[in-house]
């Protein structure tokens, strides 16, 4: 039988690494999930020990509990909130707040604002009260409302049988999402929503009307992450490449399948972080002037796939009738979970294009 050589593990390069990288007081190294997350959450730190400093102020945000959920209490406009992070870097429940009620207050509108931009995806439960025409006004609190797919006058209109039109009356802007017995149909490709336009929606706002008795929940993953994530040589190749997006059939306008170029690397237009903008529910391929080898092209693609839902990036979300997600389309990605056939599953979904038009088409600005 073949003995296994025995391996000194101070001689061995990842054991070096991380001892050298440790003592010389640098930053855990990107190249692992770990170091991928907290290089997203405190870009530019120069030390170890300040870039941990800046995470544990960060990881304040747990103070209390009730039953099974840890939250941190916060007045917001007299209204008393419970944020409930869903994990260290995305997504947070905001319990007590009434939507329909609530974001007079431009202090409040302002809180939510930040707390989206900082933790991607924000949450809410128990807004079943909200008319179709009450969340189009909230969501029209943090932006222009868009029409089904973002911007007005860039409409899909194929339409078939078991899908749509199911238009709600005076609010034609909801995209109406059912899955059922008759329709075994869920969006379970990461993807952010129609990056195939031109000028792709800033955020979406869903609401559940109908869920499943188990099942069905949205995962949402963080492109900061993906981004840092990636290899340095990768980030170095394809940061100046662009990625062409194509809509699927249900998108289709007169006929056409929707396709844009959009930057891989894109800056955030309001934080000035940078995303990977790479989703593969829509992109297959770079654009064809960078002439990329097929070979090497693949092998990019596959690395950008290996970033999508990784489970250091990622945050769970399971509905129930009456729950929001509010997330931003230019700093994550999101997936349904396609578990709960034959179940009934209702979902109703706004767009929100950014007010000011200047930052609505992607780009990239590298700061150096
Ligand atoms: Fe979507």
């Amino acid at each position: 039988m073949a003995q296994s050589k025995a391996v000194n593990l101070d001689e061995h390069p990842g054991y070096v690494d991380l001892t050298r990288r440790a003592r010389e007081n640098k930053p855990p190294s990107t190249a692992t999930p770990l170091g991928a997350v907290a290089g997203s959450r405190a870009p530019g730190s120069k030390t170890r020990a300040a870039m941990a400093d800046e995470l544990r102020a960060e990881d304040d945000l747990v103070s209390a509990s009730f039953g099974t959920i840890h939250f941190k209490p916060v007045t917001v406009a007299g209204v008393e909130l419970k944020l409930e992070p869903l994990q260290p870097s995305i997504g947070t429940v905001v319990h007590g707040i009434d939507l329909a009620r609530d974001l007079a207050e431009p202090e409040m509108v302002s809180f939510l604002r930040g707390l989206w931009l900082e933790r991607r995806v924000i949450m809410f439960r128990n807004q079943n009260h909200l008319t179709p025409r009450q969340q189009f006004e909230f969501a029209s609190h943090f932006g222009e409302v868009g029409v089904q797919y973002g911007e007005r006058g860039h409409e899909p209109n194929s339409r078939s049988e078991t899908r749509g039109p199911a238009v709600i009356e005076g609010v034609p802007e909801m995209l109406v999402l059912i899955s059922d017995e008759k329709v075994p149909a869920a969006a379970s490709g990461w993807h952010a929503d129609a990056t195939w336009q031109k000028r792709p929606p800033m955020a979406s706002v869903l609401m559940c009307r109908e869920a499943p008795p188990v099942g069905g929940d949205t995962c949402f993953c963080d492109c900061y992450s993906m981004w840092q994530g990636l290899s340095e040589a990768t980030r170095e190749r394809v940061q100046h490449l662009t990625a062409i997006h194509e809509g699927g059939l249900v998108h289709q306008m007169d006929g056409k399948t929707p396709v844009s170029q959009h930057p891989v690397a894109r800056t955030h237009p309001e934080t000035g972080k940078t995303t990977l903008y790479v989703q593969q529910g829509f992109v297959k391929r770079f654009a064809p002037e960078h002439g990329i080898p097929e070979d090497e092209e693949r092998a990019l693609l596959a690395e950008m796939k290996r970033q999508e839902g990784r489970l250091e990036y990622t945050c769970r979300f399971r509905w129930e009738p009456g729950s929001i997600a509010m997330w931003d389309n230019r700093a994550v990605l999101h997936s349904a979970s396609a578990d709960f056939w034959p179940h009934r599953r209702r979902m109703e979904r706004l767009t929100i294009l950014d007010h000011d038009v200047s930052r609505r088409t992607p780009y990239y600005a590298p700061s150096s």
